[in-house]
């Protein structure tokens, strides 16, 4: 650590008055400060989200004068005397309060991020047109962005309301007796706080007196760096405080998702690995550490030749990244089964293909927010995350403290889908926190947020597929490298799960499936909905259709043909017995998918100028929770004195809705009203461990778990009352007292005067769930998920055939989710899904050391998600909750090999690298024009 100096203040500020949310307020500002920094920091209105700060995402929208505005781009003098309407103002205004029912109604806000852009969006056009169409709403809330829902149900919301008499507050009243919670569309209980603008995420609260962190971060995929006189730059900048690098570490400066990969500095020792790879970090008064210039900053680099591909990351003699990785190759995956050699042999048609796709950004739009304080020799850290007790346990060994003496608690997370799962601004909170002993901020900027987080591997994928003359599967050689980037992560993850998923849903009888996570210079590749599945599927889907066209099959039908049942092994050897629903998603398509593909012939017939219709089908499994290693959940619950029920559960809500989820499931199995239970969630010093959110795991795992602890609980209620099994509970909800009646007739537990337990309540009950798996063998041979969900999407697609551009018409999703706990959830989990797999198809990809923005890196706008038909199949798991399995990564999978078939349904092209941007779709179109003039000619 280097240094300490006072404090500096900001010297131009005057005051600046306007009317807020109705109110008068006179601010001391810079008038060039944006407005959203005074609205949220000055004012507190921190209902108005922060995502980019330059206009590009929307989630700062406030009304100026009733005009929608980012307020990011909005400078604070320029509202002197005018009229700013913010989330939290909406409620005082007709239109703004039946929006925010009717987002609650229409399950329309997930992680709620974008949800106050959304809803002043909405205001403003409702307020000039009480009844839009849909094209008016999509162009309404076209600037803002939300990387959750899919848009559909935002737009469905907006215009329910705008369908609605003024004063009908469009909503239902949603409710649930004891007992018939599972299955039923609640409104999601963490929702009120996502459409007033009270949820509290990451940057939404400092606490008094803190201080700013700034990370310095290399300019270069490689480089080596000296620091000059550290002590100097402090004492030399007023208002920073200090300097911390790899030297002040306590513990390991060391830390990873997979403790046996474990190998990412906090801050980098000598030489960077990564653009972005942190190497100290500044903390001050947050003007002086933002007004830092990073010129400034005293290092000296030494730019050094870097790998930036798999390519020469595998070269011969290639220089290693980590000395112990031979070859720069992190770690291979293996799954083999039969004779593939012999069985591709013997086929009656084989095909060859090779895919390639590339980074993909999660694009959450809540940046890495949080604060630490250190608490005597306790560290505190509140931060956006999507694992706890992972975090606790690296952040423990970071400073060399038992994890006992960390304290992790979650704040509400705009988004993560994987990314999240990784440590971000919490290693250097805990850092500066524990040896300055004041609080700490940290709050990443979006370019901070994409150039330093992990992204979707990028993959080049070689399969080779066989099958008879009617159609049936035989054999699927495939080979994969991921491009992990300069750190572990996820990657080991990617390789092991890859290998199981690559036959997608089918019986594949020989089957050969080698995967590698390579290490190059670039940033670190992770988590990212699928786990790599979603890359495979894209190679795989497409193959298949490659078969069905060459032995001339219908290519739905040859998925229903070869579609996995509950008697045919998996490429694993697995046999599921029961639960097996693709073969039901799959014929649920048949109608419509009949009628697709001849509206689509039909349309095409009229050769209606430059258009081209396609449809496309692709088929999905992907396993519930880790692969093959154990991954439990315990849930606590118990009753308190006055008759409710306190939920204690750890799986932290993206916005998929656990909180929601898990209670039903919990209500359901103790007899008891949703009502009556008070969630507690997340937080390490109050909840048991549920593990991480991530694999479709919560609903599964920890929502089984809730399920045990709900049953312990009833049962000991029950025989506390003396009474029978079959006997009802009945809840006070306040009462003090609960009534359980049977036969005999009523015995009433008068709750107050019961002693109370080391938890303090009255009854506990405790529960764990693990799912039963069992290791792979050397061939990948094993039970390595005991429960997979499964899906087929058909895509509907429009080419414009000179531009090259791909509009996708509608989707259709039948997903079996076991038993659908809350329909709604699941369908935005869906439709959420639809929107990343379209970005993956046709628009996102993200290039190191380019576009680390939401401006050039472009994600899918309302305007560009068709309407989406959700399907959904209940074939129950026989070990899931209530027969439920997940669904947050399954949505995602099947959507672009959908698109990608869809668009060889239209006009014969197959891209080989994704995603099919509109130059990739029209150099396509005219490298085979010209292949076919020379075949001609
Ligand atoms: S924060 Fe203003 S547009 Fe993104
Ligand atoms: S709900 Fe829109 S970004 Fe999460």
């Amino acid at each position: 650590m280097a240094g300490t100096r006072e404090p500096r203040t900001e010297t131009d500020a005057q005051f600046i008055a306007f009317r807020v949310n109705g109110r008068v307020v006179s601010v001391s500002s810079s008038p060039l400060q944006r407005l959203s920094r005074v609205l949220r920091d000055e004012l507190g209105l921190t209902g108005t989200k922060v995502g980019c700060d330059a206009g590009d995402c929307g989630a700062c929208t406030v009304l100026l004068d009733g005009d929608p505005v980012c307020a990011c781009l909005v400078a604070t003098g320029q509202v002197e005397g005018c009229e700013v309407t913010t989330v939290e103002g909406l409620a005082d205004a007709s239109v703004g309060a039946r929006l925010q029912q009717a987002f609650l109604t229409h399950g329309a806000a997930q992680c709620g991020a974008c949800t106050p852009g959304m809803l002043v969006a909405a205001t403003a056009l409702l307020e000039r047109n009480v009844s839009p169409d849909e094209n008016q709403v999509m162009d309404a809330i076209g600037g803002v962005l939300c990387r959750c829902t899919g848009y559909r149900k935002i737009i469905a919301a907006i215009l329910d309301v705008g369908m609605r008499e003024a004063g009908s507050d469009g909503a239902e009243t949603i409710s649930s007796a004891a007992g018939e919670a599972v299955g039923r569309r609640l409104i999601r209980l963490d929702g009120k706080q996502k459409v007033d603008g009270s949820e509290i995420f990451g940057a939404d609260e400092t606490p008094a007196n803190a201080m700013a962190v700034r990370a310095i971060r290399s300019p270069y995929p490689r480089a080596r760096f000296h620091f000059g006189d550290l002590a100097a730059f402090v004492r030399d900048h007023p208002g920073i405080e200090a300097v911390f690098t790899a030297k002040d570490v306590p513990g390991k400066n060391c830390y990873g998702v997979i403790s046996k990969f474990a190998d990412q500095p906090v801050f980098a020792e000598g030489e960077a690995r990564h653009r972005g790879e942190a190497i100290a970090a500044v903390v001050g008064d947050a003007v002086a550490v933002e007004a830092l210039e990073a010129a400034d900053f005293p290092v000296s680099w030494e730019e050094l030749p870097p790998l930036r591909d798999i390519d020469s990351a595998l070269a011969t003699g290639a220089r290693l990244i980590h000395e112990n990785r031979p070859g720069n190759i992190l770690v291979r995956g293996r799954v083999v089964r039969g004779d593939v050699d012999k069985a591709l042999d013997a086929a009656d048609v084989v095909v060859d293909a090779e895919y390639e796709t590339g980074f993909i950004e999660h694009a959450y739009i809540e940046p890495e927010a949080g604060f630490a304080r250190r608490v005597c020799d306790r560290i505190e850290i509140q931060a956006c995350t999507q694992s706890p007790y992972m975090d606790r346990s690296d952040i423990a060994a970071i400073l060399g403290i038992a994890p006992e003496r960390v304290r992790i608690i979650p704040t509400a997370v705009g988004g993560g889908f994987g990314s999240k799962l990784d440590l971000s601004v919490q290693p250097f909170l805990a850092v500066a926190a524990w040896h300055l002993g004041i609080p700490v901020r940290m709050v990443y900027s979006r370019t901070e947020s994409i150039v330093s987080t992990t992204k979707r591997h990028p993959a080049r994928m070689r399969l080779r597929g066989g099958c008879s003359k009617g159609g049936r599967l035989l054999a699927l050689d495939f080979a994969a490298d991921f491009n992990t980037g300069a750190y572990s992560s996820w990657g080991p993850t990617v390789s092991a799960r890859v290998p199981v998923h690559a036959s997608g849903p089918y019986y594949v009888p020989h089957y050969r499936a080698l995967t590698r996570a390579v290490h190059t210079n670039l940033v670190p590749a992770g988590a990212f909905r699928g786990f790599g599945v979603p890359q495979a599927a894209i190679a795989q889907e497409q193959l298949y259709d490659e078969l069905a066209d060459r032995v001339g099959m219908d290519r739905l039908e040859f998925r229903i043909l070869n579609s996995l049942d509950d008697h045919t092994p998996t490429v694993t050897g697995q046999v599921l017995g029961e639960g097996v629903g693709i073969r039901a998603c799959l014929e649920a398509l048949r109608t419509k998918w009949k009628a697709a593909r001849r509206e689509a012939a039909e349309f095409n017939l009229k050769r209606t100028g430059a258009l081209r219709r396609g449809v496309g089908v692709a088929g999905m499994w992907y396993g519930c929770g880790n692969t093959s290693l154990p991954n439990p959940s315990t849930v606590r619950i118990g009753l308190k004195r006055d008759g409710r029920i306190a939920l204690h559960q750890g799986a932290v809500d993206i916005g998929q809705g656990s909180n929601t989820i898990v209670t039903q499931i919990c209500a359901d199995a103790v007899g008891a009203p949703i009502a009556s239970f008070d969630l507690l969630s997340g937080d390490t010093a109050i909840t048991p461990d549920c593990g991480k959110t991530s694999a479709s795991r919560q609903t599964l795992v920890t929502g089984k778990a809730a399920q045990m602890a709900g049953e312990k609980l009833r049962r000991a209620i029950l025989k506390l009352a003396g009474a029978c099994d079959c006997a009802s509970i009945h809840f006070g909800g306040g009462d003090s007292e609960v009534i359980v009646r049977d036969g005999d007739g009523s015995h009433v537990l008068a709750l107050g005067g019961l002693p109370l337990d080391e938890h303090g309540y009255v009854i506990t009950s405790e529960a764990t769930f693990d799912p039963p798996t069992s290791p792979l063998d050397e061939n990948g041979q094993g039970v390595p998920y005991a429960v997979f969900g499964f899906g087929a999407h058909m895509a509907e697609i429009e080419v414009d055939t000179e531009l090259g551009t791909v509009r996708v018409l509608k989707v259709t999703a039948a997903h079996d989710v076991g038993r659908a706990i809350n329909p709604t959830l699941i369908e935005g989990q869906i439709e959420g899904g639809v929107a990343q797999g379209l970005g993956m198809a046709l628009m996102e990809e993200f290039f190191p050391g380019k576009g680390e923005n939401l401006h050039d890196y472009l994600i899918p706008s309302a305007g560009d998600i068709p309407p989406v038909e959700s399907i959904l199949i209940e074939d129950p798991s026989p070990i899931g909750p209530f027969g439920a399995k997940g669904i947050g990564e399954q949505a995602v999978i099947p959507t672009a090999p959908a698109i990608l078939n869809a668009l060889h349904d239209a006009i014969g092209i197959r891209l080989r690298k994704i995603p099919a941007t509109p130059d990739r779709v029209r150099a396509a179109i005219l490298a085979a024009q010209k292949e076919k003039v020379a075949a001609c000619g």
